[in-house]
């Protein structure tokens, strides 16, 4: 890998988990909003579609999304809402509807249909709405309560997603929702719901949501998605002397972990937070690249990390010793099973690899070979095999590059330019 300037900065699509929770809230609020930077792939896409059905208005007006909200009053969509290939627009629609008067079934592509929804339906249960699951998956029929009231939920997963389906049905419970348990997730519901007018207190071990509430309509640039820039830094990280920077990058300290680990491989990273005071922090990182050593994941630090860990399975190959994650079985339960689909597409490419229950153990350096990476349809699984294949200089040949557009259109240019 050559060297790029660190002058010259790339900049990713918008990032994908506030967009959703973005739309989300102007599609809910009164009035109109303007969102700036909104992605184009392919899972915000889901959203937007689906609050379409739900009676939100869209509109493109140079660049900046124009959403007209319902003020809450959702039309009952006329047929099955398909989310595609979008867990976060499936879980947290769950939420929005569940404490409204209203009956609509949501599904999604074969990987969304095996992913599991009970983790939603029994926290959704407790607003007294009913989720008819088909043996605990997608599709399923959601029959929201329109006279729910507030309620104590005590999150038992580490999930945002799960969080957030809650969070959005307390917006419409009447009184107060109070949760508790696993909450350290990343926290970009909180925030806008706050930038949206909405009271959502914590105190670092609850989190308190006063219903019913309509958000005010958002005026907001989504930052740049920093799990998008993470593939690019990685391909900088790994190449010693290479540089990469992003721009307009999200800073959130809930999303931003893996910056840390770049750094305990050995990488040297540079980030510059932007002034200003919006809802979510933005800025520049910087990645200049070093002979790596291996590191370890322990399980409290999963959570920060969900979405890089293949990412840093990769990484692993290029290190010096033993690199290993454990405490990530959730990785079994995301696009695919991102422990197998990850060991098998790592051993394809030269790396020695053990799989546990819930992690697994790279042992670097690999010797790379030319390779057939088999990505199961997981964008995050293709993207981390393209950088990797790229670094190592050995050909990888990926059986379906298309699907890293439910991220990130444009990715392979963007790593093709780090040449
Ligand atoms: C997301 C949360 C994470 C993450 C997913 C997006 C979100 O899932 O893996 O890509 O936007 O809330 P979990 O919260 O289920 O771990």
């Amino acid at each position: 890998m050559t060297t790029r300037s660190a002058t010259s900065p790339l900049t990713v699509p918008g990032d994908k988990s506030i967009a959703h929770r973005a739309l989300m809230l102007a599609a809910l609020a009164q009035g109109e909003s303007r969102l700036r930077n909104v992605p184009a792939g392919l899972d915000v896409r889901s959203t937007r579609r689906a609050l379409a059905a739900l009676g939100a208005a869209f509109a493109d007006d140079a660049g900046t999304l124009v959403v007209r909200g319902t003020g809450g009053a959702l039309i009952a969509p006329e047929a099955p809402v398909d989310c595609g290939n979008s867990g976060t627009t499936m879980r947290l629609l769950a939420g929005v509807l569940a404490t409204r008067d209203i009956v609509a079934t949501l599904d999604g592509d074969a990987s969304l249909r095996a992913r599991p929804m009970r983790r939603i339906a029994e926290p959704l249960g407790r607003f007294g709405a009913r989720l008819v699951l088909s043996d605990g998956t997608a599709p399923f029929t959601m029959h929201g309560n329109g006279a729910a009231r507030g309620t104590d939920v005590a999150i038992a997963i580490p999930s945002a997603q799960v969080k957030s389906a809650v969070l959005f049905a307390a917006l419409a419970a009447h009184g107060t929702t109070s949760l508790s348990g696993m909450l350290r997730t990343r926290d970009h519901t909180e925030r806008l719901f706050r930038a949206c007018g909405v009271g959502c207190r914590g105190d670092g071990e609850t989190l308190a949501v006063d219903g019913p509430a309509v958000p005010r309509a958002l005026d907001f640039t989504i930052p740049g998605d920093v799990s998008s820039a993470a593939f690019l830094l990685a391909a900088a990280a790994v190449a010693p002397g290479a540089e990469v920077a992003v721009d307009d990058v999200g800073l959130n300290p809930t999303r931003t972990a893996f910056l840390d680990v770049l750094r305990r491989f050995g990488a040297h990273v540079d980030v510059v937070l932007a002034a200003g005071d919006e809802a979510e922090p933005r800025g520049r990182i910087a990645v200049r690249g070093a002979a790596l050593h291996a590191v370890t994941i322990a399980p409290h630090e999963v959570a920060d990390l969900i979405d890089e860990l293949p990412l840093i399975g990769v990484i692993g190959a290029f290190a010096h010793g033993t690199t290993s994650v454990s405490g990530a079985g959730e990785l079994r339960v995301k696009e695919s099973d991102r422990i197998e689909s990850f060991a098998a597409a790592a051993r394809a490419i030269g790396a020695r690899v053990d799989v546990s229950p819930d992690g697994f153990a790279v042992h670097g350096p690999a010797r790379f070979r030319d390779a057939d990476v088999v990505t199961n349809g997981d964008h995050r699984i293709a993207m981390a095999f393209a950088v990797g294949g790229r670094a190592a200089n050995v050909r990888v040949r990926l059986d379906d590059p298309e699907c890293a557009a439910v991220s990130f259109p444009g990715f392979f240019t963007a790593l093709e330019s780090l040449r």
